[in-house]
C-alpha cells in the first residue's frame, strides 16, 4: 500500500481555505463528468471549520449526494451526533437536497442502523471523496485499534461498533474496505494533540488511518501542529 501524500499548512485556516475550494473544484469535475458527487462526510469536531467554509461558500445543490463514515448511537437531535454536527454548520441551509443527505439511522442501535445502511450502499458505486478525521490514537471514523476494522474480503460495508474508546462506546461506521473504494481519501487532521499518532503512522505503523487509501489518491491534510518534529 502506497504511503499518503502528507500536505501541511501553516494553520488551520489555511488548511480550511484550500481544502474548502479544492473540493468544490473535484464536485464540479464529477458533476460535469457524471452528473452527480458523491461525498463521505467525516465526523468529530476538527471538520466542521470545513463544513463552515463550505456553507460560506454556498457549497452543495442537487448534484451532491451525502454519506456519513460513522455515525454515533445517540437520538438524531443530540448535540453529539455527527448529522446533527454537519445539519446545524452547513447541510440545514445548504440547497442539498434532504433526500441527498443520507445520515446513518444509529438511532437505532449499532446492529439495526448497520444492517439497514449496508443495504442502503448495496446500489451505490465507488465514492469520489471521502472525508476523514484521526483520533489521538490513529482511529478513523469509528474504526479503534484492537476493534474489527472491516478488511477481510466479505465483510460488510458497515460495522456495529461497540465499546468504542471514544465515547459513545455504541456506534456505526463505514468498514475500511468500503471507505476505500473511493476514488480520493482526504484525511484532515490538525492539532498538536495528533502529532504522536501521525509520527508512527509516518513511520509505517499498523493504525486504522493507515489502512485506508483511495483508488486515485490518499492525502492527509495536516496542519504544522500536528507535524511531528523532524528527525
Ligand atoms: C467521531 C469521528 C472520529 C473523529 C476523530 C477525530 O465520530 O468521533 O468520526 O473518527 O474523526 O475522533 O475527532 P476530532 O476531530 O474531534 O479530534
Amino acid at each position: 500500500m502506497s504511503s499518503p501524500d502528507w500536505r501541511v499548512f501553516s494553520d488551520p485556516e489555511a488548511l480550511v481555505a484550500r481544502l474548502a475550494d479544492f473540493l468544490c473544484e473535484v464536485a464540479e469535475e464529477a458533476i460535469t463528468e457524471r452528473g452527480a458527487f458523491h461525498l463521505v462526510l467525516a465526523g468529530g469536531s476538527t471538520p466542521k471549520a470545513l463544513y463552515r467554509a463550505l456553507a460560506a461558500r454556498g457549497a452543495g445543490d442537487v448534484h451532491w449526494h451525502l454519506w456519513y463514515g460513522d455515525e454515533r448511537c445517540l437520538p438524531p437531535d443530540h448535540p453529539e451526533r455527527n448529522s446533527y454536527m454537519l445539519e446545524t454548520t452547513w447541510l440545514a441551509s445548504s440547497r442539498i437536497p434532504a433526500a441527498n443527505r443520507r445520515p446513518i439511522p444509529a438511532e437505532l442501535g449499532p446492529d439495526q442502523a448497520a444492517t439497514l445502511y449496508d443495504r442502503e450502499l448495496k446500489s451505490q458505486a465507488d465514492f469520489d471523496v471521502v472525508l476523514l478525521g484521526m483520533g489521538e490514537d490513529g482511529h478513523t471514523a469509528s474504526l479503534f485499534p484492537g476493534h474489527d476494522w472491516g478488511m477481510a474480503p466479505g465483510s460488510p460495508d458497515v460495522l456495529a461498533v461497540r465499546n468504542a474508546p471514544k465515547p459513545p462506546p455504541e456506534r456505526v461506521s463505514l468498514s475500511a474496505a468500503r471507505l476505500c473504494r473511493s476514488e480520493r481519501v482526504w484525511f484532515l487532521v490538525t492539532g498538536s494533540s495528533k502529532k504522536t499518532a501521525i509520527a508512527y503512522w509516518k513511520e509505517g505503523g499498523v493504525l486504522p488511518v493507515a489502512s485506508v487509501h483511495g483508488l486515485r489518491e490518499t492525502v492527509v491534510w495536516l496542519d504544522a501542529e500536528a507535524l511531528p518534529a523532524v528527525g
